[in-house]
């Protein structure tokens, strides 16, 4: 707006002075020409004159303009260039080196804002090869912890080990690489499916991509789409629904094939029918393979090999599913409570559908939000 002004103060101003310019020559040319000094020609000449140096003059404007835009520009830019990143690497840090995938945390306290803890003295160790799982209510730092993992914020006390390494003291880029994160909201690009898969491992050939799509169970879907693989998928995606979106990340993640996964309620968006299969296709992919799992619907993590239970950023419980359950808990009522919304949802279900198979993703969403 600024520059909007000025120009019209330039250009009103720039008039205001070649009219009365013009005006004065021309009075001062009619008086010469009256008086016999000067010709009907000289009086032609100052005009033409006056006319051809206004024309230039004019541009001058539209050069302003285009250089105060450009200074702006260029200004903005400086200041996000200047935004000092919250997270940055050490000088001279070395790279992480993966020999198994050890996840390791240790009292691990973390808060946004310092005016209310998330995280509260935090300590598990996800084994090498093992799968550990996380689960508890909505807003109890479940997502906090993959954040963390990923170094997107830095921690406030203890610390977060890979291999031994504290990712505190390698490359961001190297411990990026060695992480494959199904997150809980999948952000796509505004550029067409196959590109979105192929962002997990840019130098994928075709074909490894389609194989890639097949686990992830969106094979069948984009080949019955008019234009396959081309589709664009709008801005964020927003033309997928969100179980498409989500089997997109994990094929993305299949593809980048880390050593070290982290599922955030990866299968969430999905109903049962699909969830299944992208289940056996996840447990194929994390066989082997350090994963830490996120999730609300607790029928999803009972083979893990320890299960923490998170409430309100520290762990209430923690142990293997039926030693939770033996232990009558936070996770044995939540368990029950799943259960049971499970089983009294079937009748709410259309009566020709079997028993609890319509139903189930219904009850699941409720107890999640439990
Ligand atoms: N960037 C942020 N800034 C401030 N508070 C946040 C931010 N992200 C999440 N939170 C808060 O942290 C808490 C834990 O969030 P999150 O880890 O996403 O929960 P969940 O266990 O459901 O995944 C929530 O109460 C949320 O409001
Ligand atoms: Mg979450």
């Amino acid at each position: 707006m600024r520059t909007g002004t000025s120009l019209a103060w330039l250009n009103a101003g720039q008039a205001v002075i070649f009219t009365v310019g013009l005006v004065a020559a021309m009075l001062m040319v009619a008086q010469g020409v009256m008086a016999g000094r000067m010709t009907i020609g000289d009086l032609v000449l100052v005009n033409g004159f006056y006319i051809q140096l206004y024309q230039p003059l004019n541009m001058l404007g539209n050069f302003y303009r285009e250089i105060r835009q450009a200074l702006i520009d260029m200004e903005l830019m400086f200041d996000l260039l200047d935004t000092p990143p919250e997270v940055t690497d050490k000088s001279g840090a070395p790279p992480l080196k993966v020999t198994g995938g050890e996840i390791r945390f240790e009292h691990v306290s973390f808060f946004y804002d310092a005016a209310r803890g998330i995280l509260d003295d935090v300590s598990f160790t996800v084994p090498p090869g093992h799968t550990v799982a996380i689960v508890g209510p909505s807003g109890a730092g479940k997502s906090t912890i993959s954040r963390i993992l990923f170094r997107f914020y830095d921690i406030q006390k203890g610390r977060v080990l890979i291999d031994g390494q504290d990712i505190a003291g390698v490359t961001q880029d190297s411990l990026r690489a060695a992480i494959g994160m199904v997150p809980q909201d999948t952000v796509l690009f505004n550029d067409s499916i196959g590109y979105n898969i192929r962002y997990g491992r840019p130098d994928a050939s075709e074909a490894e991509i389609g194989e890639a799509a097949g686990l992830a169970q969106i094979a069948g879907f984009i080949e019955r789409l008019p234009r396959g693989y081309e589709t664009l998928v709008g801005e964020r995606g927003l033309k997928l629904s969100g179980g498409e979106k989500q089997r997109v990340a994990i094929a993305r993640t299949i593809l980048k094939n880390p050593p070290i996964l982290l599922l955030d309620e990866a299968t969430s968006a999905l109903d049962t029918h699909t969830e299944q299969e992208i289940q056996s296709a996840l447990k194929q992919v994390s066989h082997n393979r350090t994963t830490l799992v996120i999730a609300h619907r607790l029928s999803t993590v009972v083979d893990a090999d320890e299960i923490i239970v998170l409430d309100r950023g520290r762990i209430a419980e923690r142990g293997s599913h039926a030693g939770l359950l033996a232990l009558g808990g936070e996770y044995a009522s939540m368990w029950h409570n799943q259960k049971e919304a499970q089983e009294s949802g079937a009748p709410l279900g259309p009566e020709k559908a079997g028993p609890g198979r319509l139903s189930e993703p219904f009850p699941d969403e409720l107890s999640a939000e439990a």
